[in-house]
């Protein structure tokens, strides 16, 4: 199959402040030392990754008192230029979501709507052209979907987490194409009545295997031809060029010290134009 990328347009923010001081999944210790200047060198390389590739990347100011503001994805969730707020399920997170929420309301975006329930935005929210897959048993509440549904019009999928490791919808399941309805995802994070929906909703999905879903491997990035994915998830890279897209590995181990990766760094911003 002939893959094209399509421009995106991201919203990202350095981690000028990244720590990992508190633990809310399982990959956060906080004893384990960070190396700042390292994460903030590779999170640059991803940010020019993305330019090079032709996308657009905005910039939210990182603040101090937010070490978790680097992961960007979940502040909020964008289709057809409309914003659905997050909500945040740690009290440590919370004022990520007014963060996003004035850069939203300073950027010309008109309908910003303020959720009623908790919702950690694409990091449980991932968008096809036919659904918008919601993941909840961890973080989102299973309110905010039908929240969603109303304020996006499109149908919501709510999938049940059940491992703690892959406690983000955003850890076990990546839009490859979304206007082909494409993912790939890792089966055993699902409860078995959602591996079955995912079955029957995406019956010809790349399917991770443990090691390449430790590595954090779906918490990927797709423009619908450069699959950016963290390095170390080397099994992947085989089945994604047999599809015809490019895996693009990027190394974010400093990131992964907070549970996040390359997706978690990236917040995408669908504009009314787009068909994701
Ligand atoms: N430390 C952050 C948290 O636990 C990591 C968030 C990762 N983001 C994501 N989209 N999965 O909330």
């Amino acid at each position: 199959m002939t893959r094209a990328a399509t421009p995106r347009h991201y919203l990202m923010c350095a981690p000028a402040h990244f720590q990992v001081t508190y633990s809310i999944n399982p990959w956060m210790d906080p004893t384990k030392p960070v190396d700042l200047p390292l994460a903030q060198t590779q999170w640059e390389d991803l940010r020019d990754r993305y330019r090079a590739l032709g996308h657009t990347v905005d910039l939210l100011e990182p603040r101090p008192d937010l070490p978790d503001m680097v992961f960007a994805a979940n502040g909020a969730t964008v289709i057809d230029g409309r914003v659905l707020g997050a909500r945040f399920a740690y009290q440590e997170r919370f004022e990520e979501a007014a963060a996003h929420r004035d850069w939203f309301l300073g950027h010309g975006f008109t309908e910003v709507h303020e959720p009623d329930h908790v919702n950690e935005g694409e990091g449980d929210f991932a968008v096809t052209a036919s659904f918008v897959l919601a993941g909840r048993g961890f973080r989102s509440s299973p309110l905010s979907h039908a929240e969603a549904q109303e304020f996006f019009g499109r149908p919501v999928i709510g999938l049940d987490l059940v491992d703690p490791r892959y406690y983000h919808l955003d850890t076990a399941l990546c839009v490859l194409d979304e206007a082909a309805d494409e993912v790939m995802y890792y089966p055993p994070a699902f409860s078995p009545g959602s591996r079955a929906v995912l079955a029957r909703l995406f019956p010809d999905a790349l399917i991770a295997g443990d090691a390449d879903a430790a590595a954090l491997g779906l918490n990927a990035v797709s423009d619908g031809l450069h699959v950016l994915l963290p390095q170390a998830a080397t099994g992947l890279f085989d089945p994604l060029r047999a599809r015809g897209f490019e895996p693009v590995p990027m190394d974010l181990s400093e990131l992964l010290k907070g549970g996040g990766s390359v997706k978690c760094c990236t917040q995408e911003l669908r504009g009314p134009e787009a068909n994701g």
